[in-house]
């Protein structure tokens, strides 16, 4: 980290020196790098990357200088709907914990805590951006010691853990495929050297690996597969003891996510509201995101222990959870941004929610609200 000035915030420098670091990580990795790890630079380099430098990132407009919007960002109502899900499992599960995994603003916290008030006596966030994580400090300042921060995950955890669009913030592996052979995508550095140095380029390696699904994928796909995420999943499922976990996120089952029609992958990257395939350029400056393998995670809850309590879409769960009510009375702004959260064609239905659980009530197990109509989890 040898280049970086703590004092600067100038986005364009931030991103100069981003690449600089980023260009001798390559150098040292004989000349490619993996695109998770270009991924994690890009996004997690401290003090540089996307979520660990100062930029705004989360808003409602880009007036504001924020380059997406978030659910919790748009409507309070999600977090008031959210709630009565988790307190239906802090019920079950005999707990007053609650932990939020990638709280981005603070936003979920606010509403999960102003709903739910004495049922929860401890709120821990886990969040890899320090710079996120103050602004989080100053939202979230009026619940005093109930919030705290973890910087890594207990040997042993109880309570209900929430996690909203943290997923498709983890870094993916990239697979191309020539129309014969399977190779890693990474990183390489271009040919073209202007004054701010080469720019980065595609690499390709032969690899073992293989997309988990096998479909009739036509010459020149590039897919992703999640391992960062699974083993997230994983390593949660080991730890906690009691409770249960709610994800909300954009992706598909497996057979879905996979399909040939989606040859080219779902890489995005986000700034000032507007989405590019682009990640190679701009580094710092925009989000880099790749949609959610529901069927993989399912699959490693459920290999290390826990019990798919359901899965469904945005919309169902929202309405499942009495979202509906929550709107009577509200005013106008309120109505039309929960409405994006339910309607199919904005996030109703590309967001889905997966919930796990061990070690509760199992008439909790067996109707968990959210997932009382439009369970999909057969589709996992
Ligand atoms: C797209 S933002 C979502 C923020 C917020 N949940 C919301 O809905 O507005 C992703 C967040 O996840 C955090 N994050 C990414 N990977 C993480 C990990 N492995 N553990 C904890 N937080 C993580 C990022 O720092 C960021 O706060």
């Amino acid at each position: 980290m040898g280049f970086y000035n703590a004092s600067m915030h100038d986005s364009a420098s931030v991103s100069a020196t981003l690449a600089r670091l980023i260009r001798t990580a390559i150098e040292r990795n004989d000349s490619w790098l993996p695109f998770d790890r270009f991924m994690a630079m890009a996004l997690y380099a401290p003090g540089l990357g996307y979520y660990a430098n100062h930029s705004r990132k989360f808003g409602v407009l880009p007036q504001s200088g924020s380059d997406f919007v978030t659910a919790p960002e748009l409507s309070a109502l999600f977090g008031r709907a959210l709630a009565r899900q988790v307190a239906q499992a802090l019920d079950a599960s005999g707990t007053h914990e609650v932990w939020e995994f990638g709280a981005g603003s603070g936003a979920l916290a606010e509403q999960l805590l102003g709903a739910l008030g004495d049922k929860v006596q401890r709120y821990t966030i886990v969040d890899l951006s320090g710079t996120l994580r103050e602004r989080q400090r100053e939202r979230l300042a009026a619940h005093g010691a109930t919030v705290q921060w973890a910087d890594a995950l207990p040997d042993a955890l109880s309570g209900v853990i929430v996690g909203n669009e943290v997923l498709d913030a983890m870094p993916v592996q990239l697979l191309a495929f020539d129309g014969a052979q399977w190779f890693e995508r990474g990183v390489v550095l271009g040919p073209s050297t202007g004054p701010a140095g080469p720019a980065f380029a595609w690499g390709h390696r032969p690899t073992a690996l293989r997309p988990p699904f096998d479909a009739a994928f036509p010459p020149g796909a590039v897919v992703e597969i999640h391992p960062q995420a699974e083993a997230f999943i994983s390593t949660l499922a080991e730890r906690l003891t009691r409770g249960a976990a709610f994800f909300i996120d954009y992706g598909f089952p497996e057979a879905e996510y996979y399909h040939p029609q989606r040859s080219g992958g779902t890489l995005m990257c986000h700034r000032a509201h507007r989405a590019d395939a682009d990640p190679l350029v701009d580094v710092g400056a925009k989000d880099i995101t790749a949609h959610v393998n529901f069927t993989a995670l399912a699959l490693a809850a459920q290999n290390a222990g826990l019990d798919v309590l359901g899965y469904t879409t945005q919309a169902h769960f929202l309405m499942n959870c009495g979202v509906l009510d929550l709107l009577e009375g509200a005013d106008l702004k309120t109505t039309a941004n929960t409405q994006k959260l339910l309607t199919e064609h904005e996030m109703g239905e590309l967001f889905k929610v997966i919930g796990f659980a061990t070690g509760c009530d199992p008439a909790f197990n067996a109707a968990p609200i959210g997932f009382a109509r439009g369970d999909r989890t057969h589709t996992l």
